[in-house]
């Protein structure tokens, strides 16, 4: 075998030491070119701050490291354009990349690989792609928060009844409902950030396992990489995927958060509700029902909610049962975690926009919030005030929701007359406090959800959020 074309031939034998080809079925089990291809910009960074670094320790000449740069900057070309051959007798894209460069540029595409493993390789190159695709997902977050903001700003004063056991308990502000989910997602934002922390330190130096033996400058090949650091373990390094179980991790709850608010969505524009309209450009029809309008894409994030989690479920699976270090089932790390960087992405985008342009039906709101006796709670706590022990208060105050009850009016409909009889306390301001805004304006203390305090949350949020 002619050294010159020796990594085209991997087809045929690894090396030397091989007496018979891969067998076509091992071949394809093996490769993950189909899928890691996508790691390709990545793979070329790496590759380039290793060979500066090469050519600054004086591993490798400069004439060497000009070859590897302009061989690169064919390869992307040829890549960016489509051109690129991907061949699935080089396995992997890291083997593609460097089977190219040397085609393109003989010995010096061979000096690439010294002192590198493909072990240290991948892994720098799913923490790179990872990072970029982190700096893509923090600014989604952030606009899903805002779009939950704007919506709020404008329904401060809308009731909506809060439910605890789906059952109507207290009401509330709907713009607090939605801060709710504010608070959410403003956590996965902090999550991510302490993901990025630790995705963001450099394997490479590693080596196979154990490091190596040429005097690599491990810190300037971070820093032309923008990692925070150095892996301080080799055989750590080519072994760790927490970043990606991290990652699986802050996606999995930011998509349960996500899966939360679109099952609410879902509930609140059916007709038992009504409570919501989407525009019709988020709805779909029925084939067979013509008077239908179908939440589809709220369906849909909650439905996709489950592939994330299960990709979670699966790296954690992946991970638990290797021995240090490397093995190929790492291999395997790749296509849950694009699947979950996509899925996610795309979920952000669509749910940000959808919540932007819902139509509250503040009427139906309130009107539900009126049958359920919401403000049962005040009654109660109006007759602490005038001195009651607020278990007897308790069992006052249901006897009155029981007549209510019986005669198919609110609390507030009641006459005076009749609520005295509860309890000779009650007194005409009873009126105030058993109103929904009343209720409301009641719990004016800090995360509660007056208007003031609300009006306040916005605010913080905004603030953080412009
Ligand atoms: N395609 C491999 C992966 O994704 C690259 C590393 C292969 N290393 C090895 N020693 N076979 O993990």
């Amino acid at each position: 075998m002619s050294s010159s074309n020796q990594l085209d031939k991997k087809s045929e034998a690894w090396s030397a030491l091989f007496s018979e080809p891969m067998s076509e079925l091992v071949k394809r089990y093996t490769a993950s070119v189909s899928f890691d291809q996508r790691l390709w910009r990545a793979d070329i960074a790496g590759s380039l701050a290793h060979a500066e670094m090469l050519t600054a320790q004086g591993i490798v000449g400069a004439d060497d490291l000009e070859a590897i740069r302009r061989g690169m900057a064919q390869i992307t070309e040829e890549i960016e354009s489509g051109r690129f051959e991907w061949k699935l007798d080089l396995e992997d894209v890291h083997l593609n990349i460097e089977a190219r460069l040397t085609q393109l540029v003989g010995d010096a595409g061979k000096r690439l690989h010294t002192g590198r493993s493909r072990n240290d390789q991948v892994a720098t190159d799913v923490r790179l792609w990872l990072r970029e695709e982190i700096d893509t997902l923090a600014p989604l977050l952030r606009r899903m928060q805002l779009a939950l903001v704007e919506v709020a700003e404008r329904h401060v004063e809308t009731i909506l009844p809060g439910f605890t056991h789906m059952q109507v308990a207290q009401p509330v502000s709907f713009a607090h409902h939605l801060l709710a989910y504010v608070e959410m997602f403003a956590r996965d934002e902090e999550r991510l950030a302490d993901v990025r922390r630790r995705t963001n330190r450099l394997p490479l130096g590693a080596a196979a396992l154990a490091g190596t033996s040429y005097p690599l400058d491990r810190e300037r090949v971070a820093r032309t990489l923008g990692f925070d650091g150095v892996c301080q373990n080799s055989l750590d390094a080519v072994s760790d995927r927490d970043f990606a179980l991290e990652f699986a991790s802050f996606a999995s709850i930011t998509m349960v958060h996500v899966s939360r608010l679109a099952e609410e969505i879902v509930l609140w524009m059916s007709q038992s509700f009504g409570f919501i309209d989407l525009a019709d450009r988020y709805c779909t029809g029925s084939s067979i029902m013509p008077q239908k309008r179908n939440p589809d894409v709220a369906e849909l994030a909650r439905g996709k909610s489950g592939r994330v989690v299960g990709h979670l479920m699966g790296l954690l699976t992946l991970m638990k049962g290797q021995p240090l270090t490397y093995n190929k089932d790492n291999q395997e790390d790749k296509e849950p975690l694009f699947d979950t960087v996509d899925t996610l992405r795309d979920t952000l985008r669509i749910m940000a926009e959808m919540v932007g342009g819902i139509v509250v039906k503040a009427e139906a709101m309130e009107l539900a919030a009126l049958k359920g006796y919401a403000t049962a709670t005040d009654l109660a706590d109006y007759l602490v005030k005038k001195g009651l022990p607020f278990r007897d208060a308790h069992e006052v105050v249901a006897h009155a929701v029981k007549s209510a009850i019986q005669q198919g009016v609110d609390l507030s409909e009641l006459p005076l007359a009749t609520l005295q009889g509860y309890h000779a306390s009650i007194g005409e301001d009873v009126f105030e406090v058993l109103s929904l805004r009343g209720s409301l304006k009641a719990r004016n203390l800090l995360g509660g959800t007056a208007p003031e305090q609300v009006r306040a949350q916005i605010a913080r949020h905004r603030s953080r959020l412009d």
